[in-house]
């Protein structure tokens, strides 16, 4: 492992500056750690909660005073306690872990799904501050769901993005799911490069339709994680492994394992699983 490996896997205690309601299940959770300050979209922390887990966090933003957010759905044990947390609370990180989207020029299509979004808003930033050219797509099950809508309003006027939104109910913009703004938009435009982060079955109806298109992609997927140092194997996905390799993976990776990709993944017991 190189010198900055080992210093990331070195656990932190760091205080919650501030925690910010994004949506009726998402929360926002700023803090200070020099190591992470310096991530890039993509990368993701390993939040630790004693006694109960440790778990993986995309990094949802960094700021020029040091400030770093995760943003949180709670889904389960852990991440329902990270939401109780509050200014002043702790919590325990390693990392910043994985590799990170590739910025390039051109026209690119960026598309996030739920807590995917959160990475993707991030991304969408960095490539606005190149002048990239891009387009926006955002799904979520309903409006109120949709994250970092404002955010990313902001950001239009002063880069080159046009943004379209779909809600499974209806409530705003599309209604359907995101793949479906995705594969009549492709049919129109032409992109050089498409960037994703959602749900391992929306982001593989998003890599049938980079495939069908001849569109580069990057995708950034989700796998149960323990070391997130490539030790346990707990987020293989045929011969990567997810927190080392990834989060990050090219559509012809992706090619590699598309008998597993969007089709199984491991479970806390290591057995195969359907996605
Ligand atoms: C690289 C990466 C980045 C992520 N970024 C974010 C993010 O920015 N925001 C966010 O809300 N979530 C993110 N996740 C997912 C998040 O880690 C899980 O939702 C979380 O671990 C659930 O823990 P829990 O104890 O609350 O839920 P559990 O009760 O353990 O499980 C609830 C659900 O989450 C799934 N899950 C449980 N543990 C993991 C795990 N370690 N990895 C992946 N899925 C798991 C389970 O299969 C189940 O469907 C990310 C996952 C990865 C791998
Ligand atoms: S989480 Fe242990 S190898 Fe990836």
């Amino acid at each position: 492992m190189s010198g900055h490996r080992i210093e990331a896997n070195f656990l932190r205690i760091v205080k919650v500056q501030k925690a910010v309601k994004e949506s009726p299940s998402a929360k926002t959770l700023f803090f200070k750690d020099g190591l992470c300050a310096h991530s890039m979209p993509g990368q993701f922390v390993m939040v630790w909660l004693p006694r109960i887990d440790e778990i993986p966090m995309s990094i949802s933003s960094t700021h020029p005073d040091g400030l770093v957010s995760i943003t949180v759905a709670d889904v389960g044990e852990a991440s329902r306690l990270l939401h109780k947390k509050m200014k002043n609370d702790r919590i325990g990180i390693r990392g910043p872990f994985g590799n990170n989207f590739k910025l390039v020029n051109g026209t690119v299509l960026l598309v996030g799904g739920g807590t995917g979004i959160s990475p993707i808003a991030f991304l969408a930033e960095k490539l606005a501050e190149l002048q990239v050219k891009m387009t926006l797509l955002l799904g979520a099950k309903t409006k109120e769901k949709l994250l970092f809508l404002s955010r990313i309003e902001r950001m239009l006027p002063r880069s080159k993005a046009k943004m379209f939104v779909s809600a499974e109910d209806g409530s705003v913009g599309h209604e359907g799911v995101v793949t479906e703004l995705a594969e009549t938009l492709l049919t129109k435009e032409r992109f050089d490069m498409i960037y994703a982060c959602g749900k391992e079955l929306m982001l593989r109806e998003i890599f049938m339709l980079a495939e069908k298109h001849e569109i580069q992609l990057q995708a950034s997927l989700e796998r149960l994680m323990r070391c997130a140092i490539g030790l346990c194997g707990s987020c293989a996905i045929g011969k990567y492994r997810v927190c080392v390799d990834g989060p990050v993976f090219t559509g012809k990776q992706l090619r590699e394992v598309s008998d597993e990709f969007g089709r199984f993944k491991k479970d806390f017991d290591g057995k195969k699983i359907p996605v």
